[in-house]
């Protein structure tokens, strides 16, 4: 029995003095320069581009849309209230006509 006690009394102070051979230094975080894309593209066409740039670059780039195949009016417009209803974007019904006739005359089809 003295025997026993002994032997658990050496592993116990084994495991509470030393320092356990399973703990590692901690990483070390380093700082680190990444170059990301520029992400100040704008739709082109200046002011009749002004509704679309005001409204639709919040959260993705002019390529998002730009990209998208020749639609007719009413998937535009379908799209545009997808964005404000699905994806919340904040944008005024008042200037939806402007960014729908946008979308007609650059990425429009009959
Ligand atoms: C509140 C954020 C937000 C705003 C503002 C926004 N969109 Fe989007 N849009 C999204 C998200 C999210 C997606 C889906 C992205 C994906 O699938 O990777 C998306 C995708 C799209 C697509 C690709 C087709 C699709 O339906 O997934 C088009 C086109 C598009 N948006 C047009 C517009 C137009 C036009 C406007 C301005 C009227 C606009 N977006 C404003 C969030 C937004």
């Amino acid at each position: 029995m003295l025997k026993y006690l002994a032997a658990i009394g050496c592993f116990g102070s084994a495991l509470l003095s030393s320092t356990p051979a399973w703990v590692q230094d901690l990483p070390t975080i380093k700082s680190t320069t990444v170059e990301l894309p520029a992400g100040d593209a704008l739709f082109p066409g200046g002011s009749s581009a002004a509704a679309i740039n005001n409204n639709c670059l919040a959260c993705h780039s002019p390529d998002m849309v730009l990209n998208q195949p020749p639609l007719p009016k009413a998937t535009w417009e379908a799209e545009v209230h997808k964005m404000i209803n699905a994806y919340k974007a904040p944008i005024d019904e008042a200037d939806v006509p402007a960014i729908v006739s946008y979308l007609v005359k650059t990425k429009g089809k009959d």
